[in-house]
């Protein structure tokens, strides 16, 4: 029997409502997109539309995947993070919401540095005058939507894992003129960056591993993304105080460090921050108005 698109969208909708999808509806119109290329309007022009063999196949494919418990994300094979579209698969952690926010403080303050935020700039062939560095990059969502805010920034990316870079660079290749200005990196934290940009630094954001070994996750994300993107060590805490512990000597004398955090870690931060010299330090909650991103600042206004 041949159905319609608007059939077998409702079909979708239905499975992924068993199943338990929190909003099988919008699930339904992703993965029509995905396997027939039509956007939510076009899905609506085209719903009496007879629907051939193979977008139906690859609908079920899809479908079985969700249905195995794998995140929606995976599933699409791309997501959205600051109005960009990137490659996301298990090799990297799903970029999340509350980072969005912590990439919009990091932006805010290199404008507080003096620097322009604004669109890139296509005819200014790529020329930058500071340096700016998202460690533990993953997918490259925060060194993406620095370089897109950033018209004069160079941005590095950098990761400790081989199979986060592979998707950085994919990611990276298909972000057009902005590119030009993005360089990637492999390596630990600050040994991933080349020496000549010690003590250079206008910012350092990350979004480190900082879960502890004991914390229990949901099971869509303990059984899905990469451990090594999510757990620091017995405490949670490793990954943060070896960045706040270093970031001193990579900042520019001005420099800020941004780091995402678990709102538990907040106090915890800001001491170690204060200890390692920073002299103007804050925690900013996220949307929900959880303490989210530690703001350490090597110079005060
Ligand atoms: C929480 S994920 C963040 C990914 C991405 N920045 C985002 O916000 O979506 C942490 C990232 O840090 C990387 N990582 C873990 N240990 C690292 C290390 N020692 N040096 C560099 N990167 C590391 C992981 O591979 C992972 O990509």
């Amino acid at each position: 029997m041949t159905l319609t698109w608007g059939e077998l969208r409702r079909d979708a909708e239905a499975q992924l409502r068993a199943i338990g999808v929190s909003d099988p509806a919008a699930e339904a119109q992703w993965m029509i997109e995905a396997v027939s290329g039509m956007d939510a309007t076009e899905q609506l022009i085209e719903a009496t539309t007879p629907v051939t063999h193979r977008p139906t196949a690859g609908l079920d494919a899809l479908l079985a995947r969700r249905a195995a418990g794998e995140p929606v994300q995976y599933v699409l094979g791309e997501w959205s993070f600051c109005g960009l579209d990137l490659l996301v698969d298990r090799r990297v952690l799903i970029p999340r919401p509350e980072t969005e926010i912590v990439a919009e403080i990091a932006i805010r303050e290199v404008e507080r540095l003096g620097e322009r935020v604004g669109p890139p700039e296509p005819w200014s062939g790529g020329l930058t005058h500071y340096v700016v560095a998202d460690l533990g990059t993953g997918s490259g969502a925060l060194a993406l939507a620095l370089a897109a805010s950033l018209p004069d920034a160079e941005v590095w990316a950098t990761d400790a894992s081989e199979d986060a870079l592979a998707v950085a660079r994919v990611n990276v290749a298909a972000a057009g003129t902005i590119a030009t200005r993005l360089r990637v990196g492999a390596g630990s934290w600050f040994d991933g960056l080349p020496p000549a940009v010690r003590g250079r630094l206008l910012l350092v954001v990350s979004n480190p591993p900082y879960i502890a070994d004991h914390e229990v996750l949901p099971e869509s994300v303990r059984d899905w993304e990469p451990a090594g993107a999510l757990f620091s060590g017995p405490t949670g805490l490793e990954a943060i105080e070896h960045l706040i512990a270093t970031a001193p000597e990579w900042l520019d004398p001005a420099g800020t460090l941004v780091l995402e955090l678990a709102p538990h870690q907040g106090d915890r931060a800001v001491a170690l921050a204060h200890d390692a010299g920073f002299v103007d330090v804050s925690v900013r909650p996220d949307l929900a108005g959880y303490q989210r991103a530690l703001i350490a600042r090597r110079r005060a206004d």
